[in-house]
């Protein structure tokens, strides 16, 4: 496995592996890797020749510079992590590599990049965004993995690509959980001692899906105001957002048909946790 630091180098790398024809999957990540990133990056050993993993904690879609600063970071961890995997090449570059000093260029995909996260978040999708169209055009994947935990980030992701007319096939993979429920995240090592808490989003998903599969309740204003109680029952959480939204589109449903993105967000004293479930009704 190699660890590359430089754009070049990674293309040289690439233009080997193109020339003999093998494929390219390629897992974009920002490290601290935990189960979560590891099944994606199995997925893609386990169907392209070849895997990249990046690792970059990528300033520009923290819309908090304290986030940015106190991010989690352990690059020597994920490179034993990632040689288990049977990695081929891990690109890991510097912010100064990514970003030239007087770089003016940014991806946005208006309108799905407003809402629900990116309410929150001002300006976070854009910064994903522009990194990830960067990753594509450095590595040149045949495929590209990412997580449903990140659930609107795929779907704008998927936009980008279509927008774009970018040549990856974007592949979404299940969310991995711990087992008490918590989606495996690289935040999750500030949660501390309020476990109990940081569980209360998975809790109100799994009751939201439980009112639609087996008591058939199809009204979401109904979903959400039991879902929404379920979190605020809690002392010291910020419940900041919680929808029941189309899977094409992130807009708002009113009455359940088919398949839906029940999505939100909360804030714990020493952390901010997303989760989702997708539901087929
Ligand atoms: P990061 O949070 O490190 O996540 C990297 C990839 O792992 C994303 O596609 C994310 O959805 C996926 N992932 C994280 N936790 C997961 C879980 N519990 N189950 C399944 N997949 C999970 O997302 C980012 O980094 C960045 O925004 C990035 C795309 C790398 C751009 O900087």
């Amino acid at each position: 496995m190699k660890v590359v630091e430089k754009i070049d180098n990674v293309r040289k790398e690439v233009k080997k592996i193109k020339e003999s024809g093998k494929s390219i999957g390629l897992v974009p990540t920002m490290g601290c890797l935990h189960y979560g990133h590891l099944s994606l990056i199995k997925t893609s050993t386990s169907e392209c020749a070849f895997t990249v993993v990046s690792i970059f904690v990528n300033p520009s879609q923290f819309n908090d510079p304290d986030d940015y600063k106190k991010y989690p970071r352990d690059i020597k961890r994920d490179i034993e992590l990632l040689k288990k995997e049977k990695v081929d090449l891990v690109f890991a570059p510097s912010v100064e590599e990514m970003y030239k000093e007087k770089a003016s260029t940014y991806v946005e995909v208006k309108g799905l990049s407003d809402i629900l996260e990116g309410k929150f978040r001002p300006g976070h999708f854009r910064g994903v965004c522009t990194v990830v169209c960067k990753l594509f055009n450095i590595v040149q994947p045949d495929r590209a993995y990412f997580g449903w935990k990140d659930a609107q980030q795929l779907i704008i992701i998927r936009k980008m690509v279509s927008d774009l007319d970018i040549p990856v096939e974007v592949k979404g993979c299940p969310t991995v959980r711990e087992k008490d429920g918590l989606a495996a995240s690289s935040r999750n090592v500030f949660i501390g001692d309020k476990r109990k808490e940081s569980l209360s989003l998975y809790k109100a998903l799994k009751r939201i899906e439980e009112m639609i599969l087996k008591e058939g309740i199809r009204d979401t204003s109904v979903l959400l105001k039991e879902g929404k109680g379920i979190i605020t029952k809690y002392q010291g959480i910020e419940l900041q957002y919680l929808e029941i939204v189309n899977m094409e589109d992130l807009t708002p449903v009113k009455k359940i048909e088919g398949k839906v993105l029940v999505l939100g967000a909360i804030k714990l004293p020493s952390v901010r946790l997303i989760d989702n479930i997708i539901i087929d009704a």
